[in-house]
């Protein structure tokens, strides 16, 4: 089928199933184009409760469409690539540790102390009791249902703030709990984990793209390191990246401290302005795994349907509903 005739078949199939197709901010160019709604995991989150529909077709990695099955139980959630997953959700288990050397093909060499293998989330909690526990939404449906509240890259800080405590647990990402512990009074105890696309960026990426294009605006993801982060003009969650390119005026440059796949909506919605990717290899190989092919098959044999059960999915919807009311 070319890539035309694909694209009606989704279209008509998307009719009949009453679907509606989510897309992340990173997700391929004609992914986003075909989408009812693109957004970053926040504004996914939130469209996964309001959405009329009767399936939800889930074009992101596998604990976007967990979440979306936690929110939304009436409705089916299909997540067209069966294997598309984040590596950073794998990083920390309630009950008992991973070897998470196998999911990193390519990163036998990453340094065993990142790695947070000898201790489990109970295991944590149980260190610091009584201490509420934040989760990036980042994580699988388990680890969510034994958190207090989640958090989104656009909310962390809000989130930690509404709570009374003066101690919060932040898991799992290192990145974004010293970013949120630098925009906060409150003591953070954080994971180990990461994200290996906005992990890898170091100071010197900066610098060099800097100079390079001299006057260009830089953004950044919390999910860079803090070194990264002091360096950039701003730091926001991928749409908020939309927000800031959008407000500047026409003619502007900026580098873009993100997965690639943002700028495609970087630069449709902003035709007038110039953005240049921090680095090239800015891509998340599991984003980039569901193609159009995947979305017709999807919706044709209505696979892979992700679901939740039940004694998990109550407590991950109440650390969801929670942060959604923040
Ligand atoms: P946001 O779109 O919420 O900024 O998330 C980034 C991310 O890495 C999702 O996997
Ligand atoms: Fe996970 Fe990073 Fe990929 Fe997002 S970009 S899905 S955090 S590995």
């Amino acid at each position: 089928m070319t890539s035309d005739n694909l694209k009606d078949e989704i279209l008509k199939l998307k009719q009949e199933r009453r679907a509606v197709i989510l897309a992340h901010n990173y997700q391929r160019d004609e992914i986003q184009e075909i989408a009812d709604f693109t957004g970053d995991s926040l504004e996914l989150a939130r469209n996964a409760v309001g959405v009329d529909c009767d399936v939800i077709v889930f074009c992101g990695v596998n604990f976007m469409a967990e979440s979306a099955a936690v929110l939304s139980p009436e409705k089916t959630v299909l997540l067209p690539a069966e294997d598309a997953f984040c590596p950073m959700a794998d990083m920390i288990t309630v009950d008992f540790p991973r070897d998470l050397r196998d999911s990193f093909p390519g990163y036998e060499d990453t340094p065993e102390y990142l790695f947070p293998k000898e201790f489990t989330l109970r295991e944590i909690k149980s260190r610091f009791p009584g201490i509420p526990v934040v989760t990036y939404v980042n994580t699988t449906a388990d680890v969510k249902a034994e958190s207090d509240v989640c958090c989104t890259s656009a909310n962390v800080v809000k989130v930690i703030e509404s709570l009374a405590d003066d101690e919060v647990i932040c898991a799992p990402d290192r990145n974004l709990s010293a970013w949120a512990a630098k925009n906060t009074t409150k003591k953070i105890i954080s994971w180990d984990g990461y994200c290996h696309v906005h992990d890898r960026v170091r100071m010197e990426d900066i610098e060099n793209a800097r100079k390079k294009h001299p006057g260009a605006l830089v953004m950044a993801h919390p999910e860079c390191r803090i070194d990264v982060l002091e360096l950039a003009d701003h730091v926001t969650s991928t749409s908020g990246m939309l927000r800031f390119a959008g407000e500047k005026d026409e003619g502007t440059e900026f580098i873009v401290g993100t997965e690639i796949g943002l700028l495609y909506r970087l630069r449709k919605e902003n035709p007038g302005k110039v953005f240049h990717p921090l680095r090239r290899d800015m891509v998340c190989p599991n984003m980039k795994k569901t193609t159009l092919n995947h979305l017709y098959l999807s919706l044709k044999e209505m696979r892979y349907v992700i679901s939740v059960p039940e004694e998990i999915r109550s407590g991950a919807k109440k650390a969801l509903d929670k942060m959604l009311a923040i």
